[in-house]
């Protein structure tokens, strides 16, 4: 381990739900006793003065190497998705070394170009032009990719992203056109449009196109989806995204909205109650 390596940092914020406190500082002992058990490192948990929901936790890895272990054990990824069912997680600062964590997190956010710098919990994809022929993005999609991944996404840019994908659905049997867009914890975007054909039974919606493709992309955490249709009523999941939606997200917020309005919010865990998961098998 070079001397370099023996301090990266990690900075998270964590928004802990109202009422989820105690969940929360039990959550606290669990993690930081899994980082000094397994040797990744060790966790400093630091409350926001101004607010009281509002946490730091800076995590101490003790290489870059045990920062991606401990990302990859599969005792911390179910502790990870039960914190995200209590808390809305913001990665700042992924990888950086103690003496230059400021620095470090502005040439982190330029992307791209240079050595990649990245370890632990970025998960940020690679592709820093687009691919051939790919137009590049405009207007407010413009602001959702990679690049600005960490920044939280308004609640009306993840609703236009999702407009914006259903133009892309492929939808000539039911012409019932719908577009998502998915957040993950890193704020990333990832948008879905349904996709048919003649066999009509092989038809796959918005929701599950979003998720599979976020799946695919390395995304493991997700904080909201939106849902867009072009009709008065909103549009909710249907059965079999509820349950793809809540096994590989949990309990998402959802928007629904129309071309034009936002037609409301829920819970997914109110969409799907008494859920069939993986704690179940
Ligand atoms: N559909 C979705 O993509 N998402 C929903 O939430 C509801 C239904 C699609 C499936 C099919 O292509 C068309 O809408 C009509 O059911």
């Amino acid at each position: 381990m070079s001397s370099s390596d023996a301090s990266r940092l990690s900075v998270t914020r964590i928004d802990v739900a109202a009422g989820r406190e105690l969940d929360f500082a039990d959550w606290v002992t669990a993690f930081e006793a899994i980082l000094i058990r397994k040797n990744y490192g060790r966790a400093d948990t630091i409350r926001d003065e101004a607010e009281p929901h509002r946490f730091y936790a800076v995590r101490h890895w003790n290489s870059a190497v045990a920062a991606q272990q401990c990302h990859g054990d599969p005792e911390v990824q179910t502790l990870a998705a039960a914190l995200h069912r209590i808390a809305r997680v913001t990665h700042l600062v992924n990888g950086v070394h103690r003496a230059d964590a400021v620095n470090a997190a502005v040439v982190d956010r330029r992307g791209g170009a240079g050595s990649d710098r990245r370890a632990g919990f970025d998960r940020r994809q690679n592709r820093a032009t687009n691919p051939p022929g790919a137009e590049r993005r405009r207007g407010t999609e413009r602001r959702l990719g990679p690049r600005r991944a960490r920044e939280r996404t308004a609640p009306g840019d993840l609703i236009a992203a999702a407009r914006r994908a259903r133009e892309s659905a492929s939808a000539e049997f039911s012409k019932f056109k719908v577009g998502a867009a998915l957040e993950s914890t890193d704020g990333s975007v990832i948008t879905g449009c349904n996709v048919e054909n003649a066999t009509y039974g092989l038809t796959v919606c918005a929701e599950r196109v979003a998720m599979f493709k976020a799946i695919s992309e390395g995304h493991r955490a997700f904080t909201r989806i939106a849902v867009v249709a072009d009709t008065a009523a909103p549009t909710p999941p249907c059965g079999a995204c509820r349950q793809i939606l809540w096994e590989f997200g949990g309990d998402l917020e959802v928007q629904l909205a129309n071309l034009t309005e936002h037609k409301g919010t829920h819970r997914l865990k109110d969409l799907l109650p008494l859920p069939f998961d993986a704690r179940l098998l």
